[in-house]
C-alpha cells in the first residue's frame, strides 16, 4: 500500500462522484441527495484523514514541490483549500436538494475540490513521494484507511482548521503522529493485543457469527 495512491485514487473517485451528479435526473432529488450525501461524506473522511496523517508527515519531510514556495506553503495552502471545500458543502446543507442555491454549492465545491486536488497531486503527493521511505508510505496508508473505513459509515462532524496554526502545530514537533502511533503498536504488540485493522476485524466477525 502507499498513501500517495490511495489519495490519488481517491481523487479519481471524487472526480467520478461529481460527474455522476452532473449526469443525474435532475427532477429526481431522492436520488441527488443520496449521491450527494455520500460524496459529502467521502470528501470529510478523505481531508481529515490527510489531515491527521499525511501533512503531518509531509511537514516533516517534505522539502516544497513543483510550484510550491515551500513545504509549509503547500500544507497551509491545502488545509486552506479544505476549508473552501466544507464552506461550499455547509453551504449546500442550507438548500433544499435540487434547488439552484444547492447546485450552486455544488459546483462551487466541485471547482474548490478540483482545484485542490490538481495542486496536492502536484506538490503535496510528489513531493512525499520524492523524499518518503516506501515503508512510511506503506504505514500511513495504514492508519489513512483505517481511520477511514472506522468514519465512513456516519461520516464525521466538518471543523475549518486555521491553516497557520496548523502548520506551526504540527512541523516541527519532536515526536510526529507516526512515531506516536509506533510506540502504541509496540505497545500493543507487547501485550498480545492485535495491532492492525486485520486483526479486530477478525475479532468483530467471530463476533457477529456467535
Ligand atoms: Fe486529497
Ligand atoms: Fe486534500
Amino acid at each position: 500500500m502507499d498513501i500517495t495512491e490511495i489519495i490519488q485514487h481517491q481523487h479519481d473517485e471524487q472526480r467520478r462522484m461529481f460527474a455522476y451528479l452532473e449526469q443525474w435526473p435532475r427532477d429526481d432529488h431522492d436520488g441527488l441527495g443520496a449521491v450527494w450525501e455520500r460524496l459529502a461524506i467521502f470528501l470529510e473522511t478523505h481531508a481529515e484523514a490527510e489531515e491527521k496523517y499525511f501533512y503531518p508527515e509531509l511537514l516533516r519531510l517534505g522539502t516544497g514541490g513543483a510550484d510550491a514556495e515551500s513545504v509549509d506553503e503547500e500544507v497551509g495552502d491545502a488545509v486552506k483549500d479544505h476549508n473552501q471545500i466544507r464552506q461550499a458543502v455547509r453551504a449546500a446543507d442550507d438548500h433544499e436538494v435540487g434547488s439552484d442555491g444547492w447546485w450552486t454549492a455544488v459546483v462551487d465545491a466541485n471547482v474548490h475540490n478540483s482545484d485542490h486536488m490538481g495542486e496536492e497531486e502536484r506538490q503535496d503527493l510528489a513531493d512525499f513521494r520524492q523524499q518518503a521511505s516506501l515503508e512510511l508510505r506503506h504505514e500511513i496508508a495504514l492508519k489513512f484507511i483505517r481511520y477511514q473505513s472506522q468514519k465512513a459509515a456516519g461520516g464525521i462532524k466538518p471543523v475549518d482548521k486555521d491553516p497557520q496554526e496548523f502548520v506551526a502545530d504540527r512541523g516541527a514537533g519532536p515526536e510526529t503522529d507516526s512515531e506516536k502511533s509506533a510506540a502504541e503498536m509496540a505497545e500493543e504488540a507487547a501485550e498480545g493485543r492485535p495491532t492492525t485493522g486485520t486483526g479486530e476485524t477478525k475479532t468483530s466477525s467471530k463476533e457477529a457469527a456467535s
